[in-house]
C-alpha cells in the first residue's frame, strides 16, 4: 500500500490482511526501485487530504504506472492515477461526504459477483472530470459520473471508501481486487507470517548473537519469541525494571521469558536511577523526557557489559513505524512525548530487527498466541512506557509508587471479576495530589485521593470514558480506602478523549 495520508490508510492494510493477504504500508512517494524490491503481487494507493492539482501535492513514481503490477487506487490514489496519466481532476461542485449509491455500468473484474445498485461511503471534494486514454468508466454515482474506472488491464480507481464499514460490499471489492485481479491466494494466517518472519530474522542473523530490551508488554515479548525460535541460544534479553511497572509485572517477565520459555536473561533493578531522575520533577513532559533518557543510559551501560552482539531486536508496531514516517504534512501535533521500549537513539552499534514493523496490536497478539505466550500476558492492557510515572501526579517517590500501586491492583482485580478486562480498552488508578478529610471508625482522617479511570477504545486515539456498573465501583472504592494506607477518597474519572487524554500526564 502506498501511504498518501488518508486517515484510512491503516485500515486499508488490515482489511487486505483479513483477506488473507499479507500488506505493508509505505510513503506513497517512495521510489519504484524501492517499491519492487519488495516484490508486490499489487499495489493499493490510498486515499489522502491533498488536492493532486496543488503544486505541492504528494505524487507516485511515474514508473509505478508502467510497472504492469496490478492497481487499485482508492479517492486520492484514483485522481492521482488520472492526473498522473493524462486525465483531469477538478473541485467538484460540492463535497460528496457519507452515505451514497453507485450503479454499476461495467462490472469489469471489481464488481464481479455484485449487484449492479451499490450503497458506498464518499469522503471527497475533488472528482476526475476527464477519464485518462485506455480507462473506461465502471460505474456513477449522481455526484460522481465516474465513480470507477478501470484499464482491463489490471489498473482500477474508485472513488468510494471500500474498507470502511459503512460500504457493506467494500470486503468484495476488496476481495476481487485481490483475488480475480492480481491472482493472490488469501493464504496468509499469523502461522505463515510466523514461518516467513523465522526464515527471514535466520538469514539476517545467520550465526551472531541478538538482543532484545523487554519491557513487560506483549510487543517486546513477542519479538524476542519469534527471534528465540530463529536463532535458539543466540539471543539475550535484557528487561530493565525501571521500579514504574505495575505489582507483579517485573517478576512476571522474568518467569515467562527466562523460566517458561528459556530465554537467556538479565534483568537489571535500576529503579533507583529512575527515582534518582525523577526526584523533585512534576512536570509531565519532563518526566517523560528524564524517564526516556534515563532508559537509555541504563540500557547502553548494560547493554556495553555485553560482548559480542550485533542486532538489536524491538517491538516496533506498524502504527509507531507510520507515526515516524508520514509526511510531514500529515504529521500529528504532538500532544505527549510518547516513550517506548523502542525509543532508542539511532547512533546505537547495533543492527536494527524489528519484525512486527508491520503488524497492529490484535495480529501481535494472535501471533503471541500461536507462539504459545501465556493469554494474561498476550492480552495485557496497553501500559505507557514512562509507567506509574504518568500516573502519580506530583512528584513520583518510592511511598508514593507503592501506594498507587497497591491501590491500580484492585482496581484491575475487580475489573476482571466482573469479567470487564478484555472489553475495555484500558482500567487503572492514579494517585493525586490532593489530600481530603475523612472519618475512619471515631477518627478524623486527612488522606489522598485515588482516582479511578476506565475507557473503552478501538485504537487510543479517542476514548469514552466506560459506564462501569455502580456495584463493581462501589467494590474498587471500599477496597482501595480499606486496604490501601493513607488513602480515604476514591473518585471516577468521566472524561472523554477528546477533549482529555487517557492517561492523565
Ligand atoms: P493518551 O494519554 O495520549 O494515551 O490519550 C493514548 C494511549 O497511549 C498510551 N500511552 C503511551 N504508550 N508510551 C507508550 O507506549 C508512552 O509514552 C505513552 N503515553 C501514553 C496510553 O496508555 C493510552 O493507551
Amino acid at each position: 500500500m502506498l501511504d498518501f495520508g488518508s486517515q484510512y490508510s491503516q485500515l486499508i492494510a488490515r482489511r487486505i490482511r483479513e483477506a488473507g493477504v499479507y500488506s505493508e504500508l509505505i510513503p506513497g512517494t517512495t521510489p519504484w526501485a524501492v517499491i519492487e524490491a519488495r516484490r508486490p503481487k499489487a499495489l493499493v494507493l490510498s486515499g489522502g487530504p491533498s488536492s493532486v492539482y496543488e503544486p505541492d501535492a504528494p505524487l507516485c513514481d511515474p514508473a509505478v504506472f508502467a510497472a504492469g503490477v496490478p492497481l487499485l487506487g482508492i479517492c486520492y490514489g484514483m485522481q492521482l492515477l488520472v492526473h498522473q496519466l493524462g486525465g483531469r481532476v477538478a473541485a467538484g461542485a460540492r463535497r460528496e461526504y457519507g452515505a451514497a449509491r453507485i450503479n454499476v455500468d461495467d462490472p469489469m473484474l471489481l464488481f464481479q459477483g455484485l449487484a449492479t445498485d451499490l450503497p458506498v461511503w464518499m469522503s471527497h471534494g475533488d472528482r476526475v472530470t476527464e477519464i485518462p486514454a485506455g480507462f473506461r468508466s465502471l460505474a456513477h454515482s449522481a455526484n460522481s459520473p465516474i465513480a470507477a474506472m478501470g484499464d482491463g488491464a489490471g489498473r482500477f480507481g474508485i472513488q468510494f471508501h471500500p474498507e470502511v464499514i459503512h460500504t457493506p460490499p467494500g470486503r468484495e471489492i476488496l476481495r476481487n481486487f485481490l483475488y480475480r485481479v492480481a491472482g493472490c491466494r488469501g493464504d496468509w494466517k499469523p502461522a505463515t507470517f510466523i514461518e516467513q518472519a523465522v526464515a527471514a530474522i535466520r538469514a539476517e542473523v545467520g550465526s551472531r548473537r541478538v538482543l532484545c530490551a523487554l519491557s513487560g508488554g506483549v510487543d517486546s515479548a513477542v519479538a524476542a519469541t519469534l527471534v528465540h525460535r530463529a536463532v535458539p541460544g543466540q539471543l539475550t534479553c535484557l528487561f530493565v525494571d525501571n521500579g514504574l511497572l505495575r505489582r507483579d509485572e517485573g517478576r512476571r517477565v522474568i518467569d515467562v521469558m527466562g523460566r517458561h520459555l528459556g530465554i537467556e536473561l538479565s534483568s537489571v533493578d535500576a529503579s533507583a536511577d529512575f527515582l534518582r531522575a525523577l526526584a523533585g520533577v512534576i512536570d509531565p513532559e519532563e518526566k517523560r523526557r528524564r524517564v526516556g533518557a534515563t532508559f537509555i543510559e541504563v540500557f547502553e551501560r548494560e547493554a556495553g557489559r555485553l560482548r559480542g552482539i550485533d542486532f538489536l531486536a524491538q517491538g516496533t508496531l506498524y502504527p509507531d513505524v507510520i507515526e515516524s514516517t508520514s509526511h510531514d504534512t500529515f504529521a500529528a501535533h504532538r500532544i505527549k512525548t510518547h516513550h517506548n521500549v523502542g525509543g532508542l537513539p539511532a547512533d546505537l552499534r547495533f543492527q536494527l530487527i524489528e519484525p512486527l514493523r508491520y503488524l497492529f496490536k490484535d495480529e501481535v497478539r494472535a501471533i503471541g498466541l500461536e507462539l504459545g505466550l501465556p493469554e494474561d500476558m498476550v492480552h495485557r492492557q496497553p501500559f505507557p512506557g514512562p509507567g506509574l510515572a504518568v500516573r502519580i501526579i506530583g512528584e513520583v517517590t518510592r511511598e508514593r509508587l507503592d501506594t498507587l500501586r497497591a491501590a491500580d491492583w484492585i482496581v484491575v482485580d475487580e475489573i476482571k471479576a466482573a469479567g470487564l478486562y478484555r472489553s475495555l480498552w484500558q482500567a487503572f488508578a492514579i494517585l493525586t495530589p490532593l489530600q481530603s478529610v475523612g472519618v475512619m471508625g471515631d477518627y478524623r482522617t486527612y488522606g489522598s485521593v485515588v482516582a479511578v479511570r476506565a475507557v473503552e477504545s478501538e485504537d487510543g486515539m479517542t476514548a469514552d470514558w466506560a459506564r462501569l456498573p455502580y456495584d463493581v465501583l462501589a467494590t474498587m472504592s471500599t477496597r482501595i480506602v480499606n486496604e490501601v494506607p493513607g488513602v480515604n477518597r476514591v473518585v471516577y474519572d468521566i472524561s472523554s478523549k477528546p477533549p482529555s487524554t487517557i492517561e492523565w500526564e
